[in-house]
């Protein structure tokens, strides 16, 4: 399997798999428990079909989005995801420049492994820093004013990492951050040289928003569902939400917000947007899908607060049902972070461009030259 040969999600993740050691492949491509939440989130758009027009007129389209009061040149951003430096060497730097190069947005995680400063530098495109509520209050200070001063123009809070999420393939494979050096890690290391060699000799693996304040993740290897576990505040409520979306005084979002009850309640705090998200099924197995869940959130709260559908998307159709249904904009992680992996920067170029010309073909299909005129009417459930 090649670059030139991905033509969609199930090719970068191949091409992923094959690059890859096995412990790291299984923290992206694995989820919680029995990983229903993760195989539904996707499965739950082929519940739904699309009804086309004909003989609109459509040679030129438009998919521009805006968002967040940020204007998109496609509806589907990158969202944010951590250690992206164990994936390949090029980390966040590579997403970020991928991301400008299609205009849309980059979502840089609290545990990301190059500086927001520096993603700053290299793109003036829209920027979300994703942030984790952490026990320790001065960590939390201190990354909203790095948000801020290095201008970021969405601060998204997690609100779905309570705490960790049971990931047996983790268990199972040991993963941790950073990678620990077990015999069976060290095994997996030594058929991916390439890979090997890559983290060994380019810059030491960091998180450098943690720096000085944590060393779990870093100098203290810890599986991602432990450090949620351990760092995050469980005491977490509506209050310190509110409080951060003040504190922030800009377009703030919650990331995994599933109910209806929540969603309101985030136009009630001062939010500007919401992620229907279950997290890419890591977290609650069982939970349900983004999709299924997208008309009742739109039905409450889609003329107040910016939607966006977050999870199980791998093609151009799922996010133009995801929009006909009353979504603003769609992300995802694992569609972009199999071609991290794949190819670095122009691994998820590709990956981006894959599907910009898929909903560009898709939306001529359904007869349709601006995403404004997709709606309930185009759309059957089973
Ligand atoms: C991080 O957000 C993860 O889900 O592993």
């Amino acid at each position: 399997m090649r670059l030139k040969n991905c033509h969609n999600f199930q090719d970068f993740r191949s091409l992923a798999k094959q690059r890859l050691p096995g412990p790291i492949f299984h923290y992206i491509d694995g989820a919680a428990d029995d990983e229903r939440t993760y195989r539904r989130n996707t499965e739950a758009y082929d519940d739904c079909d699309l009804i086309p027009n004909v003989l609109t007129g459509v040679e030129s389209v438009d998919m521009s989005v805006e968002v967040m009061g940020q204007k998109l040149a496609m509806p589907i951003y990158c969202a944010p995801t951590a250690l992206q430096r164990l994936f390949h060497y090029e980390g966040e730097r590579a997403v970020a420049r991928a991301a400008r190069n299609h205009g849309t947005m980059f979502g840089v995680s609290s545990l990301a492994t190059v500086t927001i400063e520096e993603i700053s530098a290299i793109t003036d495109s829209p920027k979300m820093f994703q942030f984790y509520f952490h026990k320790d209050r001065g960590l939390n200070d201190a990354l909203l004013e790095r948000a801020r001063a290095a201008s970021f123009d969405v601060l998204a809070l997690t609100v779905d990492t309570i705490t960790g999420g049971n990931r047996e393939r983790d268990l199972r494979t040991g993963f941790t951050s950073p990678p620990s050096l077990n015999l069976q890690s060290l095994l997996s290391f030594a058929t991916h040289p390439a890979w090997a060699w890559n983290f060994l000799t380019r810059e030491k693996f960091d998180m450098p928003h943690l720096s000085g304040y944590v060393s779990e993740g870093t100098n203290v290897a810890v599986s991602v569902g432990e450090y949620f576990s351990t760092m995050l505040d469980q005491s977490m409520n509506w209050n310190d939400a509110e409080k951060l979306c003040a504190q922030w005084n800009g377009q703030f979002a919650l990331k995994g917000i599933m109910s209806v009850e929540d969603a309101k309640r985030a136009v009630d705090i001062g939010c500007t947007g919401i992620m229907v998200s279950n997290h890419g099924g890591r977290q609650l197995d069982g939970s349900r899908s983004p999709f299924d869940q997208l008309a009742e959130i739109c039905d409450a709260v889609g003329d107040q607060v910016d939607v966006i559908c977050e999870g199980g998307i791998r093609r151009g159709t799922h996010i133009l049902k995801a929009l006909s249904l009353g979504a603003k904009a769609c992300s995802g992680g694992r569609f972009y972070l199999y071609a991290l992996a794949a190819a670095g920067e122009a691994g998820v170029d590709r990956a981006l461009e894959n599907l910009r010309t898929e909903i560009e073909r898709d939306m001529k299909l359904m007869g349709v030259t601006s995403l404004d005129q997709l709606s309930r009417e185009n759309l059957r459930f089973r």
